[in-house]
């Protein structure tokens, strides 16, 4: 599938928090509150996958000197393993990166066997289990990745 990425603009708010609510479960997905909120943190980067002129997936981020977060990644099921994933995730670690961020967290629920094997594969190792994170009492891996700094040419 052909796709581009972009930077978020505001008209895409709901179809991001459809896509958000469409790919996590009651209680793991972002109320419009919380997802407003993270969009407007300082340092906060929202990076669009865009197919047929309609969203097919985003990624959000925040940082904080050394210290990134992906807040959340989100592809649409009929896109799937098709690369967007790490087309967005790819994106979002030199954005951290070119802004001085040298080590990256995310959250996941432990029961997201999807998720697990797409972070493992981009080098995410789990740090920590957070017991009861979710607010449906689902348990959180904390994972982490520490990034090589960008090559200066
Ligand atoms: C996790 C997610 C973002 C992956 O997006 P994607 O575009 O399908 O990922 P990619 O096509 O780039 O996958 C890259 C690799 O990750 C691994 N992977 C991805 N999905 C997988 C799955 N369902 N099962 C096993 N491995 C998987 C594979 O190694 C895959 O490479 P391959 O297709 O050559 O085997 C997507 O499944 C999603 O949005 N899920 C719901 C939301 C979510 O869980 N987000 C992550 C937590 S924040």
């Amino acid at each position: 599938v052909e796709f581009l990425l972009r930077p978020y603009r505001l008209e895409d708010f709901q179809a991001l928090y459809e896509i958000d609510q469409a790919c996590f479960p009651r209680g793991v997905a972002y109320s419009k509150r919380m997802l407003r909120w993270y969009l407007a943190e300082p340092g906060a980067e929202c990076i669009v996958a865009e197919s047929g002129g309609a969203v097919a997936g985003f990624v959000l981020t925040a940082r904080s000197g050394a210290e990134g977060h992906i807040i959340t990644l989100d592809v649409l099921e009929p896109f799937r393993r098709q690369r967007i994933g790490t087309a967005l995730l790819e994106a979002a670690e030199r954005g951290l990166s070119a802004h001085g961020v040298s080590k990256v967290y995310l959250e996941m629920a432990t029961t997201n066997a999807a998720a697990v094997a797409f972070w493992q594969k981009h080098g995410y190792r789990t740090a920590d289990v957070l017991p009861g994170y979710y607010s449906n009492g689902d348990d959180a891996y904390e994972m982490s990745k520490t990034l090589t700094p960008a090559r200066e040419c």
